[in-house]
């Protein structure tokens, strides 16, 4: 005979609850698994405006970082377009471009790409640190295959470029703007010392593209920050945080820790604004989550 009314069997109840973490669980696993997805197939532009006394005219300046020999769509197709599409004035790859173990077939990937973005604009290249090991081991090869391609590679060095009348300094550097492990003057005779105040010695516009942010200015160094006289600085290197948690942004850099200030997007720092765009790679095993990769338009435009 069935009996009716009484308490709720316990056991039932417990796994209803059951069932419904694990639902809640595969649905949250679901939405991550689509969304590294998202971010694995296809890239966003993000747009930056920056004013500057220094200008009276708009200058278009094209970013992309952190290639890592990625594609979008064949030969990059989609990718070229998409520069095209902005219309810049001046491309700038900021780093890693290749990785470190890049073959000569891998290499292919990012000189097609230079080579197709010269046709566009002047493209200037500043090394990253995957480009520097690459050098350590098998020699300088990259970078003049950069060079062949049609780019200008920036390290430690500058160039003042005149667009649309507007008197720009350019420059690039791989390494530490501060006295890292050093003396002041150590670093002030270092050659990157002597190219930072040759760098900032002029009333043009300075932009400096220097792939690790924390090579300009690093939290727990900041006592020996130099904040050097420069408009702007653009960088890379942290491929926006790989993983950056709705409400959170992105928990952990190394090198930055936990929580880290200079992961994505614009900073100030010192006298200097900072852009930091996420990087176009998506092969890493380090999944991209919340994290798209990034096209990057910055518009240097007078303050009106
Ligand atoms: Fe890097």
């Amino acid at each position: 005979m069935r009996r009716l009314g009484g308490k709720p069997k316990e056991g039932r109840g417990i796994s209803r609850a059951a069932a419904a973490i694990l639902m809640f669980a595969l649905f949250l696993i679901s939405a991550a698994a689509l969304e590294a997805y998202r971010c694995a197939h296809g890239f966003i532009t993000v747009r930056y405006r920056i004013g500057s006394e220094k200008l009276t005219a708009p200058v278009r300046v094209a970013m992309l970082s952190d290639l890592h020999e990625s594609e979008f769509g064949p030969g990059n197709a989609d990718l070229i377009e998409a520069v095209r599409g902005l219309s810049p004035d001046l491309i700038l790859c900021v780093g890693d471009m290749a990785s470190r173990g890049a073959t000569e077939r891998d290499l292919e990937v990012p000189v097609h790409l230079l080579r197709e973005l010269c046709r566009i604009a002047p493209v200037y290249v500043s090394p990253g640190n995957h480009e520097a090991d690459y050098v350590k081991v098998k020699g300088v090869g990259v970078y003049r295959a950069y060079e062949r391609a049609g780019a200008v590679l920036l390290d430690r060095r500058f160039e003042d470029l005149v667009i649309n009348g507007q008197r720009i300094r350019l420059g690039g550097i791989f390494g530490y703007c501060f006295p890292y492990g050093q003396s002041s003057e150590a670093f002030a005779a270092s050659s990157a010392g002597r190219f930072l105040s040759s760098f900032e010695d002029t009333d043009s516009f300075k932009l400096l593209m220097c792939h690790k942010p924390t090579d300009y200015c690093l939290e727990s160094e900041k006592e020996y920050f130099l904040d050097p006289d420069v408009d702007l600085v653009l960088s890379g290197h942290t491929h926006g945080g790989l993983w950056r948690l709705p409400f959170v942004g992105t928990p952990f850099l190394p090198q930055q820790g936990f929580f880290p200030k200079l992961d994505h997007g614009q900073k100030q720092v010192g006298g200097a604004v900072m852009i930091i765009g996420a990087g176009l790679g998506h092969k890493s095993l380090l999944f991209r989550l919340f994290d798209p990769c990034e096209l990057v338009l910055i518009e240097l435009a007078p303050i009106e």
